[in-house]
């Protein structure tokens, strides 16, 4: 009798063994994180370091829900890698890198599966960038009127795109009297609008910024002067 013993602690061992480093360890790490933070006295309250209202009336998490079912997160991460490993920074995506406490109020945390397109995880800040600073054809902070061009074709702005076209978050309307101020294309009698997912994704676009200071991941890169 004493190989199946061996054989059943050998199991047992492993089992105990990889659920101490893998939930145990981690959590002891990680666990406790709150999303409120003891600020010293000056610094921003919480309220204002998590802004982010992605919710609809119902409490629904609507434009993340787009983003999930579009698969965006297949090749858009949302996480800024420290400078030694890897150049985020340089590139324009984020100004320090990112940590646990930055998804605390993620259901899913949506860091990405590959990274084909440009990291997400600050897109809605006004120091994101995805190309040179004096880059004229880019606008200096990315608005709803662009997050809808570049989700409807986005070879029309940004030319040798790889991004995929989203045709279906878009109606074609009549125009009415007026053309509505977030058609994309007006055409004859007949206007190219957002839909309601469309206008929920690019919310939730605009409403991702991790720029704020946080102690355990101090800001690398300070945000230049906003231009006047
Ligand atoms: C097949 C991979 C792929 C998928 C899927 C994808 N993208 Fe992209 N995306 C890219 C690439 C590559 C770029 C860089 C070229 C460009 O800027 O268009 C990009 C760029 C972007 C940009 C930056 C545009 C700018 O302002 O410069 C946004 C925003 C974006 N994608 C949003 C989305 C959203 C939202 C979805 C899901 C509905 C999505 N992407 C799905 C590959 C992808």
């Amino acid at each position: 009798m004493e190989k199946p013993s061996t054989l059943f602690t050998g199991i047992f061992g492993a089992f105990i063994l990889s659920c101490g480093a893998m939930v145990l360890l981690p959590n002891s790490q990680i666990g406790g994180l709150q999303p409120q933070v003891t600020w010293d006295e000056g610094q921003n309250s919480p309220s204002d370091v998590y802004p982010v209202k992605r919710e609809d009336a119902l409490g629904h998490r609507v434009g993340q829900g787009v983003f999930v079912e579009n698969g965006c997160f297949y090749c858009h991460t949302q996480q800024v890698r420290d400078p030694q490993y890897g150049p985020d920074m340089e590139r324009g995506w984020g100004v320090r890198r990112t940590v646990a406490r930055d998804y605390i109020h993620e259901d899913v945390p949506l860091l990405g599966v590959s990274r084909l397109g440009p990291d997400l995880a600050n897109f809605g800040s006004a120091t994101w960038r995805n190309e040179p600073d004096d880059d004229t054809k880019k606008p200096a902070k990315r608005d709803a009127a662009w997050v809808f061009k570049h989700l409807y074709a986005p070879t029309t702005i940004v030319l040798d795109s790889n991004c995929p076209p989203y045709p279906y978050l878009f109606e074609r309307k009549e125009v009415g009297e007026h053309p509505s101020p977030d058609a994309v294309e007006v055409n004859g009698n007949f206007q190219i609008v957002p839909t309601a997912d469309a206008r929920n994704l690019a919310a939730y676009l605009l409403s991702l910024d991790r720029t704020h200071e946080l102690k355990e991941a101090p800001t690398v890169i300070k945000p230049k002067e906003a231009k006047k």
